[in-house]
């Protein structure tokens, strides 16, 4: 049995939710009287149209009963970047910091006011208007953790265009992909961004993208915004004499992003938008076929980012927060950019990586900025566990109060080790479990409120009331295992998926009519705690970044030599799991390491690098049943190293397994 950990009274001393019992008492209310619970937060906001009372939350999740849809305070107006900027300016904090900003260097460092950051966010809105983009419009943004980015996304969300950020990790085909299917007016980029000492050509990706928009999709984005961030930058390493050499200037569609805030006025009269307008759309990897646009909306994302940033961080007003996802995914959106500044927080944002100048860059900035909330990803953790205690040792980190972790289950040891070493057995952990798809945090421990055991998630959030089904949808009540759920919507969950809701319904709502299926496994245990088991489909989590095999599978089989792949995940020390294919060959192709290689490289060029397979191995054939489907179990197990393969009575040629077990990659 795991080992509880209780809040300690570093964390419990002057919390706002410092009990259990409290947790629960508003549990239950959350979900017996939503519109009560909801309302003091909600009267936190601006309405341009107050919300009507009885309207709070409306919804359908059976499918056998009609569409699905879900609608929260209907008929109310708002903005949300006027709720993050201009009622905090108005509420007196106008000169506090909305964010330091460390730069990849640790001599590049900045700092910004709620005041300026919406000045800035004025001047760009007002120059986005003025090129003709509106209210549903679609931005693409592919940029890299620096301060316009932030800027970018308030703008769209002041003039009620719809961002759609891609990682810009990602390759050209994923965001010309991704471009194409959103049907993006305009793309922001920046000339160029360190990571470490690697230099990342972003424009250069972004002419590749939009030319490929345009060959393969047939679409045609209008312009391109470019910020010149490598100029600014304390080289990490040599750039050409002239930073021009590093992409075309096309003066059709390119544009600077100083001349598009060059003399703009720094007010600008939001959008007010309907509670369930769009906000936002983030694509996620979807298990079969292209990524899905997960579309957000105004009001209700709005309510949940900033109350489960609140609670889940235990926000208060002097603190310093943290959190080191990269703005290119979910985390990113919610908890660096939208939660924070809802609750008027200051924020460390972080463009390097762990890693750079040294293994300790984390830990110098928690001591730099004194950071009160640290949140991070496992595989950050188990990476920088091999270096060592003295890295983090050598830091005051006194500072810090809640940590808390997010992408992947946290296994007991990094667990142990973040609390013991990196909070000194005195701060909550939180370990967050959500999904692009959910907005925010749903199931998580709260800091002083409740108990932790190393690698359970927890609790679930206010508003939220998981249910764990069996295999034929019955509800599995007290301690047990099945598919994780949910019953009722929470203001934050998607409302769609964008330009196609049947594929929402479909993917989502047709497992289990009556639910919102996750496709994560989850048990309950004996204290009410719930533990993520993993995906049960055919998804992979590789450092925290989600992937579908079948995505992968489908670039390796563009090489014409190869005639099948099948890619599972095998589990990894750092990375949580690493890719392992098995392909096929077609007639007269040949097995060998310049084969591996060009595989390897393919799935980098096409996916993005976070997605190179670990191992590629030969097969002479797939495990498959009498119906055709390939067994992954069998090659999961094939992938550990292991040689009893279970019960495979099932299998068309048992013969394969042998010659499988015989070409296993190192
Ligand atoms: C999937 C969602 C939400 C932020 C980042 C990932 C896995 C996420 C946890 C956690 C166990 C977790 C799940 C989930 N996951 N957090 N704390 N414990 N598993 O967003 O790319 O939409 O991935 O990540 O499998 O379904 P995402």
């Amino acid at each position: 049995m795991a080992q509880i950990y209780l809040p300690t009274d570093h964390v419990a001393d002057r919390s706002r939710l410092p009990s259990f019992e409290q947790y629960q008492d508003m549990h239950k209310m959350s979900l017996d009287e939503p519109e009560a619970f909801w309302s003091e937060i909600i009267n936190e906001f601006h309405w341009q149209t107050h919300p009507t009372r009885g309207n709070f939350m409306s919804y359908n999740f059976d499918i056998n009963k009609g569409n699905i849809f879900v609608k929260f305070m209907e008929g109310a107006m708002t903005n949300v970047c006027f709720n993050v900027l201009d009622k905090n300016v108005r509420n007196g904090h106008g000169d506090k910091i909305a964010f330091y900003w460390e730069g990849n260097h640790p001599e590049d460092y900045s700092r910004i006011t709620y005041a300026k950051l919406m000045e800035l966010v004025c001047q760009f809105s007002n120059g986005l208007r003025d090129r003709n983009i509106g209210k549903g419009d679609r931005v693409a943004i592919y940029m890299p953790m620096i301060l316009e980015t932030v800027v970018c996304m308030l703008a769209c969300a002041r003039i009620g265009a719809i961002h759609s950020v891609v990682f810009a990790g990602f390759s050209s085909d994923s965001l010309a992909e991704r471009m194409s299917d959103c049907k993006a007016k305009v793309l922001v980029t920046a000339d160029g961004a360190w990571r470490g000492t690697k230099l990342l050509n972003l424009k250069d990706t972004c002419d590749d993208a939009m030319e490929k928009a345009k060959t393969k999709y047939n679409h045609t984005v209008g312009m391109c915004i470019v910020v010149p961030h490598l100029e600014r930058v304390t080289a990490c390493g040599k750039l050409p004499h002239d930073l021009r050499d590093l992409y075309k200037w096309n003066d059709d569609i390119d544009v600077w992003w100083h001349d598009m805030v060059e003399g703009q006025s720094t007010i600008c009269p939001p959008e007010w938008m309907a509670a369930e307008d769009p906000l936002f759309m983030l694509y996620t990897s979807g298990s079969t076929g292209k990524p899905k646009g997960v579309l957000h909306t105004t009001a209700g994302y709005m309510l949940y980012a900033a109350a489960t940033f609140r609670y889940v961080f235990d926000h208060r007003d002097k603190d310093i927060y943290w959190c080191t996802a990269d703005v290119g995914w979910i985390t990113g959106h919610t908890y660096v950019v939208y939660a924070p500044l809802a609750n008027a927080a200051t924020s460390v944002m972080f463009e390097g990586t762990p890693f750079f100048p040294d293994n300790d860059r984390y830990w110098s900035c928690v001591e730099k900025y004194k950071v009160t909330q640290f949140y991070t990803a496992p595989t950050a953790i188990r990476a920088l566990m091999k270096f060592g205690e003295h890295n983090v040792k050598r830091h005051n980190m006194t500072s810090l109060r809640v940590l808390a972790s997010v992408g992947e289950p946290i296994n007991s040891e990094a667990w142990l080790w973040y609390y013991k070493l990196v909070g000194s057995n005195r701060c909550s952990i939180a370990d967050t479990f959500w999904q692009t798809e959910t907005g925010g945090h749903v199931i998580t421990s709260i800091p002083a409120a409740t108990p932790m055991k190393p690698g359970a998630a927890g609790y679930p959030f206010f508003g939220v009331d998981p249910i764990i089904l069996d295999n034929d949808g019955k509800e599995i009540k007290g301690e047990g295992e099945g598919f994780l759920t949910f019953a009722r919507p929470w203001p934050g969950i998607m409302r769609t998926l964008f330009g196609d809701h049947d594929r929402y319904q479909e993917v989502y709502f047709r497992r289990f009519p009556g639910y919102y299926c996750t496709g994560d496994g989850a048990r309950r245990d004996e204290d009410g705690m719930i533990w993520i088991t993993g995906r049960i489909d055919d998804m992979l989590n590789v450092s925290g970044h989600l992937m579908s095999t079948s995505e992968v599978e489908g670039v390796l089989t563009e090489d014409l030599r190869v005639a099948e792949a099948a890619v599972v995940a095998k589990p990894h020390p750092l990375k949580g799991e690493s890719l392992y294919c098995f392909v096929t060959l077609g007639e007269g192709a040949t097995f060998n390491d310049e084969l591996v290689d060009s595989l390897k490289k393919r799935v980098r060029h096409r996916i993005g690098a976070f997605a190179a397979p670990d191992a590629i191995q030969y097969a002479p054939g797939l495990p498959k049943t009498r119906s055709g489907k390939i067994m992954r179990r069998i090659l999961r197990r094939i992938a550990l190293g292991e040689n009893d393969m279970g019960d495979i009575s099932t299998l068309t040629d048992p013969s394969v397994i042998a010659q499988l077990l015989k070409y296993r990659a190192t």
